[in-house]
């Protein structure tokens, strides 16, 4: 069938659109979310922790006595109010901002958007995380950007790995537009970046003339230790960071920001009036009664011990029940852990006998812009109970087994056990990939595995 006969509009779409495919996450949606299917994929907040009576009442409250406000067109820049709010959160992770420097968005999903928009032409160069996030990625890709991946280790974002990627780039008579990086509880690495690479990374900016887009929509979300200084509060000239009440309160409300130096500030409430005209006023209302009114504080420590309960029955469930050769990242906050597979397991193309297991992960691919990173997944604890992650656990240790067992059969084929066929599929196994080097978003040698 021609690609036309598929979508009888796609000689008419504008060349980026070509390029816009479904994440991988979102395809997954479908099944995972079928009752059987115990879902380590999607990255959903646990809302279960949040006192729905109480957000209910400061809801109703606010309506009923400021509702001609509330549910009005605001300001392109959003509420002065929230941006004062947003100004003393940040300041947990030691920034010093005014609330005149802050744009509000429609989540930090916007924002990304915003900046690229603002940045990019076709063909520039961002560096991001290896691996980085598939939300970034898709807007980048809109973008049409060419995304330079750059090595992290559980330490976060190498800093040496940096620098040759800008020699590299210098070398080529090219430069980055800026450098993309999720300093905490990264998603989809589960690591942090630690104080020193931080100071070494905005040194880095400086250096060699770089812009740096901090997304932090984890930092409160930490287990056992306060928040870390942001880069933003290291180089306030350098750094644009980005922010979400997501994690911390609501996605549904979609309220984020983006805190910028003034220039480029202007620029972003530009791009988001022609986008949007302005964020709901009704959302960032809620948001503002809700810091006021509930002990917030006190709402992301709930959030936080419900995290770690679950990230503990993560952790504990895959040391018990994975096979040899698996290894993965041991998250100290927000909601994610990185899996590694045995030399020569696709977690890709093991994905639907995960299904058929009744088990959901997202696959490394979906992390990279090359589409690498088929050694890998992400699992998420953030959303099932603890007895559905160690169930979870279990089954997908019972396919990546499987799987190896496969692999011992077919030893021939650079060990692309997830590749072959079954014995009774039918299938041609295609020719094994390559299988990438490096850290954490890459795999070691074989021989290392
Ligand atoms: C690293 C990162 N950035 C941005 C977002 C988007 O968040 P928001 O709901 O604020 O748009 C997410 C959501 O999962 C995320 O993990």
């Amino acid at each position: 069938m021609s690609s036309t006969a598929l979508d009888p509009y796609r000689d008419r779409y504008a060349a980026r659109t070509l390029g816009m495919t479904a994440s991988e996450i979102r395809a997954l949606f479908a099944v995972a979310s079928r009752p059987e299917v115990v879902s380590l994929a999607g990255g959903m907040p646990n809302l279960s922790a949040l006192p729905l009576d109480a957000v209910g009442a400061v809801i109703g409250d606010l309506v009923i006595r400021r509702g001609e406000t509330a549910l009005q067109y605001g300001s392109g820049q959003g509420d002065p109010v929230l941006r004062e709010h947003i100004c003393e959160i940040m300041a947990l992770e030691g920034i010093q901002a005014s609330p005149d420097d802050v744009v509000v968005t429609v989540g930090s999903q916007q924002a990304l958007d915003l900046v690229a928009r603002v940045f990019l032409d076709p063909g520039d160069i961002v560096l991001a995380e290896s691996p980085s996030y598939v939300g970034a990625l898709g807007t980048l890709s809109a973008a049409e950007a060419d995304v330079r991946h750059v090595a992290m280790d559980d330490a976060g974002l190498i800093p040496e790995a940096l620098r040759e990627a800008l020699d590299r780039l210098a070398t080529e008579g090219r430069s980055a537009k800026f450098l993309y990086t999720v300093p905490n509880y990264h998603n989809p690495a589960g690591v942090s970046m630690t104080l020193e690479r931080r100071r070494e990374v905005v040194a880095l900016a400086a250096e060699y003339d770089l812009l740096i887009l901090e997304d932090n929509p984890y930092g409160l979300l930490g287990f056992d230790r306060e928040p870390m200084d942001a880069l933003r509060a290291m180089d306030a000239d350098r750094v644009l960071y980005l922010g979400s009440f997501s994690k911390t309160f609501a996605p549904g409300l979609r309220v984020g920001w983006v805190l910028a130096p003034q220039a480029i500030r202007e620029k972003l409430i530009l791009a988001s009036e022609a986008q949007i005209l302005c964020p709901s006023n009704f959302s960032q209302m809620v948001v503002s009664a809700y810091l006021e009114t509930q002990p917030w504080r006190d709402q992301i420590k709930i959030y936080r011990e419900v995290y770690r309960e679950r990230r503990d029955a993560m952790l504990d469930a895959l040391s018990q029940q994975m096979p040899a050769g698996t290894t993965w990242t041991h998250p100290d906050g927000g909601f994610y852990t990185w899996l590694t597979l045995p030399g020569g397991l696709d977690a890709k193309a093991m994905l639907p006998r995960a299904v058929e297991a009744r088990v959901a992960y997202v696959a490394g691919t979906a992390f990279f812009a090359d589409g690498s990173g088929e050694r890998h997944m992400r699992l998420s604890y953030c959303f099932p109970t603890p007895e559905r992650i160690r169930e979870g656990v279990r089954r997908l240790a019972g396919v990546v087994k499987e799987e190896l067992e496969l692999q011992a059969m077919f030893p021939g084929n650079a060990g692309r056990a997830s590749r072959h066929p079954r014995p009774d599929s039918g299938q041609t196994a295609p020719d094994p990939g390559t299988v990438p080097r490096g850290r954490i978003g890459q795999a070691p040698p074989p021989d290392l595995a």
